[in-house]
């Protein structure tokens, strides 16, 4: 799985329309869910921070972010993009199922944004990382885990997931996904199609990796055997359903 993320993150920001308005319009968004839940938070640990998305844009509203991931490359290029934009973020490898070994605890808030955790394909590693996290946190902190939710997804296999066309630097680039279920789990290609535009050549770069279609029920009763308290899920205040929790003790 880390190779997926390794060969995709240096064309990963061409998934947004607008990277940087993403960066922007996430960190605006999480902030003021964490003003809402756990208001006198300061110091935020991302477990999948990916190239940044939600690690750079927390650092933006004056959080102090350690950012993690399992992918070197993609951390690799979150501290670039880090740097180009004057934002202080610290970054680490590292496999959210050892985020306690790795980080310790006594962060404020602990995120996995984007449907990061899917990637984990069985119950027992989803709960492994999920104890980590709690793990990390101090007593009164809390937890944001966003995810697609399986439950309005189709099923099947050759399902196509378009997202879209970009153009960026005399290329033009076609993305989408291809979907093969195989029970509650999927397999995953995803397709960047690169067409130069002054040459016409075309190059295909495709990445497959396999997720975990586990329903937000199933995430936020394992968050439940965690340990987290408060636990449920919130719409409507982010681009894809949220699930929050809290370490009380
Ligand atoms: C869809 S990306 C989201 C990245 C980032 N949160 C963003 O929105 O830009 C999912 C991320 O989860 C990371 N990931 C998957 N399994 C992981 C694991 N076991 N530990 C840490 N990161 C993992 C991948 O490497 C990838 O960067």
């Amino acid at each position: 799985m880390p190779d997926f993320y390794d060969d995709l993150a240096p064309l990963y920001h061409l998934i947004h329309q607008d990277w940087d308005a993403s960066i922007r319009r996430q960190g605006e968004q999480l902030t003021a869910l964490i003003k809402t839940e756990w208001p006198k938070s300061k110091r935020v640990l991302d477990v999948s921070c990916g190239i940044g998305t939600q690690a750079i844009g927390l650092a933006q509203h004056s959080y102090s972010v350690v950012g993690s991931d399992i992918s070197a490359n993609a951390v690799g290029r979150a501290e670039q993009e880090a740097r180009v934009r004057g934002t202080k973020v610290l970054f680490a490898v590292c496999d959210m199922r050892q985020a306690h070994h790795h980080h310790g605890s006594g962060f404020d808030v602990v995120i996995s944004c984007d449907n990061s955790l899917p990637h984990l394909l069985t119950d027992d590693d989803l709960l492994l990382a999920l104890k980590e996290m709690l793990a990390c946190l101090s007593a009164g902190g809390g937890c944001v885990i966003s995810v697609r939710d399986y439950e309005t997804e189709e099923r099947g296999t050759n399902i196509v997931k378009s997202y879209g066309v970009r153009t960026e630097r005399g290329k033009r680039y076609l993305i989408f996904q291809v979907w093969d279920f195989d029970g509650e789990q999927y397999d995953l290609a995803f397709f960047f199609v690169e067409e130069d535009l002054s040459s016409s050549k075309v190059k295909t770069h495709v990445m497959r990796s396999r997720y975990y279609a586990i329903s937000i029920t199933c995430l936020l009763e394992l968050m439940r055997q965690a340990g987290f308290k408060n636990v449920r899920r919130l719409d409507h205040t982010f681009y894809q359903p949220v699930l929050v929790g809290t370490r009380t003790e």
